[in-house]
C-alpha cells in the first residue's frame, strides 16, 4: 500500500543530505566534543559549526546557542531557568504541553501565573497580555506558530509589550522553523526555542537561544557544558545534523519552498472544502505557516478519520502528537471557542517531501471516509 504522511507537525523525516551529514559522526568523527585530544577537539569543531549555522538561520550570535535534547527541554529551561517563586509569569492557553506542564509546576511552587486566552481565530491579543501585566511579571512566553492551527502569533508586538513592563519575552519557534523564516532581533525576543526533528533533523535535539546578557539557572547539573547553561556531552550527531536541516531550510526558503508549500496545502484545504459538505478551516482568517490545515467535520469522530485514514495509507493527525489517543478535546480548539467541533477537527499538516499527485490521492480519499463516519454519527444521521 502506497504512504503518504500528512503529519509532519508530529515530526518530519530526515532529509538526504542530512542523513549523509550524520552518518560519519557514528563512525570515524564519533568524539566527545569536551577531550582535549584530536578526536574529541574534531568533534568540538562540528559542534561549533552547526552553533554558527543554527546561529546564521535565526539571526542570532553563535554564544547566543544553548544546545538540547529538543522542544520540551528547551521550553523547560526558558521558564524554570528564568523565573523564580513569586516572579509571575503570562502565557497562553494554547501552548505546547511543554509550557503548559511547566506553567502547572512552577504556579505550585510559589510563581504567580496568567494563562491569557485567544480569539475565534486563534490568536493570542497582545491587548491581552498588556492588560495582564503585573509590576513582578518576569516572563512573557507565546508561541510563534500554533502546532495544531498553523497560526502565527503577534510575538513581535507581544515582546515589545513585555519589554516596556522590563520582562524577558520567550517564544516557542518550534513550529515556525523551516516554514517561515525566523529573526531573533525582529521579533525581540529573549529566549526561542527550536526542534530539529520538525524541520527535517533528527530527533533528540533541540537549542535554546539565549539572548546576551540574559540571566538563566541552567535546570540539569553537571559538566560546564554550554557555557554552563546546559550540562551533558553534546549530541554531536544530533548537533551536526541540526545544523545541516538549518543550512537547507535556508536554500528552501531562497528557492520559493514556502510558496510551493503554501500552494500545495491551499490545493489540499480548497478541495476538501468543496467536497466535504459543512467542512471548515479553524484558524483559516489568521495568518498561518504554510504548511498546515485544521479543518472542522461536523458529524464526525476525530480519532475514526485518523484511523480510517491510516487504514487506507495516510498518516494525518487530531492535533498534537503527544495528546492523539487521548479522546480529549484539543485544549487550542477549546480556547478556540469550538467545542463539538473541536471533536471532529483534523490536522493535516504537510512536509517538504510531500507532492500534488498525493494531495489528489488524499482529496480523492476524504469524502468517502467523512461520508462513512457521518453515517455512524446518531447527531448526523438524517441531516
Ligand atoms: C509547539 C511545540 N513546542 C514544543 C514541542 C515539543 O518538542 P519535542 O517533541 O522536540 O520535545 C512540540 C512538539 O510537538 C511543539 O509542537
Amino acid at each position: 500500500m502506497r504512504r503518504i504522511y500528512f503529519d509532519n507537525n508530529a515530526t518530519t523525516p530526515l532529509l538526504p543530505p542530512v542523513l549523509a551529514a550524520i552518518e560519519p559522526c557514528f563512525i570515524e568523527g564519533f568524539g566527545n566534543a569536551g577531550s582535549i585530544h584530536q578526536v574529541g577537539q574534531r568533534a568540538r569543531a562540528q559542534v561549533e559549526a552547526a552553533r554558527e549555522q543554527l546561529a546564521a538561520f535565526i539571526g542570532a550570535r553563535a554564544a547566543e546557542i544553548v544546545f538540547t535534547s529538543g522542544g520540551t527541554e528547551g521550553d523547560n529551561l526558558a521558564l524554570f531557568g528564568a523565573v523564580q517563586p513569586c516572579d509571575h509569569l503570562i502565557t497562553s492557553a494554547i501552548e505546547h504541553h511543554a509550557i503548559l506542564a511547566s506553567t502547572q509546576r512552577l504556579q505550585e511552587s510559589g510563581v504567580e501565573v496568567t494563562i491569557v486566552g485567544c480569539d475565534a481565530n486563534g490568536v493570542v491579543q497582545p491587548e491581552s497580555v498588556q492588560e495582564a501585566l503585573r509590576p513582578n511579571t518576569k516572563l512573557v512566553s507565546v508561541m510563534m506558530a500554533n502546532n495544531e492551527t498553523g497560526v502565527l502569533q503577534p510575538v513581535a508586538e507581544i515582546a515589545a509589550i513585555a519589554h516596556q513592563a522590563n520582562a524577558l519575552f520567550h517564544t516557542d519557534a518550534v513550529q515556525a522553523a523551516a516554514k517561515v523564516p525566523i529573526s531573533v532581533d525582529e521579533i525581540g525576543c529573549d529566549l526561542l526555542t527550536l526542534a530539529a526533528h520538525k524541520m527535517n533533523g533528527p530527533q533528540g535535539v533541540g537549542l535554546l537561544y539565549v539572548r546576551r546578557g540574559t540571566l538563566l539557572q541552567s535546570r540539569q547539573l553537571g559538566g560546564r557544558h554550554e557555557r554552563g547553561r546546559r550540562a551533558g556531552t553534546e549530541n554531536l550527531a544530533g548537533i551536526v545534523g541540526f545544523g545541516r536541516a538549518a543550512q537547507l531550510a535556508v536554500e528552501w526558503f531562497a528557492n520559493g519552498g514556502q510558496q510551493e508549500m503554501r500552494a500545495l496545502r491551499d490545493r489540499l484545504e480548497q478541495g476538501i472544502c468543496r467536497t466535504v459538505p459543512g467542512a471548515s478551516v479553524n484558524g483559516g482568517r489568521a495568518p498561518r505557516t504554510p504548511n498546515t490545515s485544521n479543518i472542522a467535520f461536523p458529524g464526525v469522530e476525530g480519532e475514526g478519520f485518523v484511523i480510517a485514514m491510516d487504514l487506507q495509507g495516510v498518516a494525518v493527525s487530531t492535533g498534537a502528537a503527544c495528546s492523539s489517543g487521548a479522546t480529549e478535546p484539543s485544549h487550542v480548539l477549546v480556547a478556540m471557542g469550538l467545542t463539538e467541533q473541536a471533536r471532529g477537527s483534523i490536522r493535516f499538516s504537510l512536509g517538504k517531501q510531500n507532492t500534488a499527485e498525493e494531495v489528489d490521492i488524499v482529496l480523492d480519499m476524504v469524502p468517502g471516509v467523512v461520508r462513512k463516519l457521518r453515517e455512524l454519527s446518531p447527531a448526523w444521521a438524517g441531516k
